[in-house]
Order: structure tokens, then sequence, then C-alpha cells
């Protein structure tokens, strides 16, 4: 398999053989670090990353990913470069590629990341952007393989905002591991049809299936994995929140839901995470709408189910091997 120069910019570019066995690079790169074995195999490149919205968990695993294996970062921030401002997509892109060996880039349209890997001669990985979050759904697929010890025939349910860009990439890579999905929210925030059509179809191939329903009562005893996300997305107008609100606290993961799952269901989110007033927007939150907590409250949060820091942790050894895979070049080493 050679991934060498290849970008990477959405689940559904991947065959399922290709992202198997990123998930298994990513494993044993885990391993290697935990038994601190050195892995600085690219001491002579550099990368960018480069971040239109704010992140703690996606830098920080680019930015430790890349010292791990002995390149160079840098990180620009939303107001640290001309992109977009002054600059083009395609010449910002040209220029980071004679600099650089990678480029990450975070940001609002999917086209801008299309764009910079289609004018760039180095890979470019997707941090993030309003459509989809690749590397966050192979950080959660890592996570759930080696809790269940496998893949194949799990289902895992998305309840809440099902349009947003962490289940678009979820979805993706369901259909893709043989996985049952079931994207549960209100009608009004439902993914595309496009979106489910294309995952139908590579479903079908893996004998899974993807599931879209408004109804929150189908999970009871079938959801293997509970994974919510924030109600209100980054880069979405602030005023949403009152009917973002309203549309999704019938879809808050609480104690009462995760007791109609099995003994074995599991819980994951993304995170960031509003499931206290421990923050300034959730206090904002508090006193305007009188909410507590949002999409997942406190006590399934710090419960035994919640493996959500597992997956935080695996970001950075999923996007590890991204890297590594795409920049590898066999007669380099
Ligand atoms: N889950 C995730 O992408 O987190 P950050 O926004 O902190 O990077
Ligand atoms: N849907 C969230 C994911 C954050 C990691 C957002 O876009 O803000």
């Amino acid at each position: 398999m050679d991934f060498y120069g290849k970008d990477f910019l959405r689940i559904l570019d991947f065959s399922e053989e290709e992202l198997r066995y990123m998930l298994a690079v990513s494993a044993k790169f885990k391993e290697m670090k935990k038994q601190g074995i050195n892995h600085k195999y690219f001491p002579q490149k550099n990368i960018a990353i480069l971040f239109e919205k704010t992140s703690t968990r996606t830098r920080c695993s680019f930015e430790v990913a890349g010292y791990d294996l002995g390149m160079g970062v840098t990180y620009l921030d939303p107001t640290g470069s001309q992109m977009g401002h002054k600059e083009t997509i395609a010449d910002t892109a040209r220029v980071l590629a004679r600099i650089y060996d990678g480029i990450e880039y975070r940001g609002f349209d999917q086209k801008v990341v299309d764009d910079l890997a289609k004018y760039s001669s180095v890979p470019v990985w997707n941090g993030l952007t309003d459509e989809c979050h690749p590397t966050q759904a192979l950080g959660d697929f890592l996570t759930i393989q080696e809790h269940f010890g496998k893949l194949q025939g799990l289902t895992v349910a998305f309840v809440g905002d099902t349009r947003n860009n962490t289940a678009n990439s979820l979805m993706a890579m369901s259909a893709k591991m043989g996985v049952n999905f079931i994207a549960c929210g209100p009608n009004e925030l439902r993914p595309t049809e496009e979106i489910v059509k294309k995952c139908n179809e590579v479903a079908e191939k893996n004998n899974c299936t993807v599931t879209v329903t408004n109804d929150i009562n189908t999970l009871s005893g079938v959801a293997d994995v509970i994974y919510t996300d924030v109600w209100l997305s980054m880069g979405e107008a602030k005023e949403k929140w009152g009917e973002r609100i309203e549309l999704l606290k019938p879809y808050q993961v609480n104690k009462e839901l995760m007791s109609k799952m099995k003994d074995t269901t599991i819980f994951l989110h993304c995170l960031p995470s509003f499931h206290n007033t421990d923050t300034t927007i959730a206090k904002e939150i508090e006193s305007t709408f009188g909410l507590k907590e949002m999409e997942v409250t406190d006590e399934v949060f710090e419960s035994e189910k919640s493996l959500v820091f597992d997956q935080a942790e695996n970001r950075m050894h999923t996007i590890k091997a991204v890297m590594y895979l795409t920049l590898y070049k066999k007669e380099e080493q």
C-alpha cells in the first residue's frame, strides 16, 4: 500500500483496506510511544499547520506527532497568515509547498482545503472543515477497536446535530468499516441526502447499514457506541443557540438514555463538550437559557462508560500515522 504524496481530505477518498492499514499503523505508533521507542523518521522534514478556527486537540496532536516524527512544525493561527485576506489559496498552497513537506488546514469551507490540495505539491491534511472531520473519525475508530477488540458488526449511534462535520466523517468511517451507523436527531438537522446516499452505497458493500431517524427510542438495546457533539459548531451564528437548544434538548445524552442501552455500551464525544457550567460559553448559556448541561450530562461524561479522554489521546496517534504514511517514500529512507 502506497500513500506517499496523497492528501487526507475526507474518509470516502480511501479504501477499506487503506483505512484499516491507517488504524494498524496508528496502533503501532501508540505502542512505540508507550514503550519510549524513538521514531524520529523525518529529521529533514518540516510541516505547516494552519488554523482558521480554534483548536486544542487537533493542533496539539499535529504538533506533538510532528515532533515525535522528528519534524519541524510551524503553527499559523487565524490571524497569522496572509491566506484568504491578501493572498489566494492557490498562491498560498504553492508558496507553502516550496517551503514545507506537508500542510495541515482547519477552516470553514471544504473547498478551501480541496483547493490547497489541488495547488500544493505536498500532502494536505484536513484538520476539520464545516463539512467533515476525517482525522477525528480515525481517532474514534482506533478507540472503538481498542475497546471492543473488533469493528465489524458493531453499531454506532450519533445523537444530536447529525449534519455536522464530526457526524459526516463518522458515518463515512462506519460504512467503510462494516459498522452500522444511526444518525439520530431532529428532522431539521438531518445529514444531506447526498452524503447518506454515498455512505449507503459503501455500507451495502460492507454488510452494514446507515439509518437516519428522529426517534431516539430506536436506539434502545441497539447501540454499542453513543456519540454526541456540541449543538452549535464553530462558525455558526451565536444567535442560533436558542433555536438549537429547543431542537436538540430531547436528544441530550443523559443517564436515562444510557440506561436503555446495552450493559457494554460506551459513550464518545469528540470534545470540547458542554457538560457543566465551568466555561465562559456554558455560563452564558446558563444565564440566557437556564441550562446547566447541554449535549451530555456531567454524570454520563464522568461515568465509566465515557472513553472521551482515550479518544482525545488517540487523535495524536492516528494523526501521526496519517502524516507518516503520506510523507514516507521508500527510496528516501
Ligand atoms: N475534537 C477536536 O477536533 O478538538 P479541537 O477542536 O480542540 O481540535
Ligand atoms: N462540530 C464541532 C467539532 C469540534 C471538534 C465543531 O465544528 O465545532
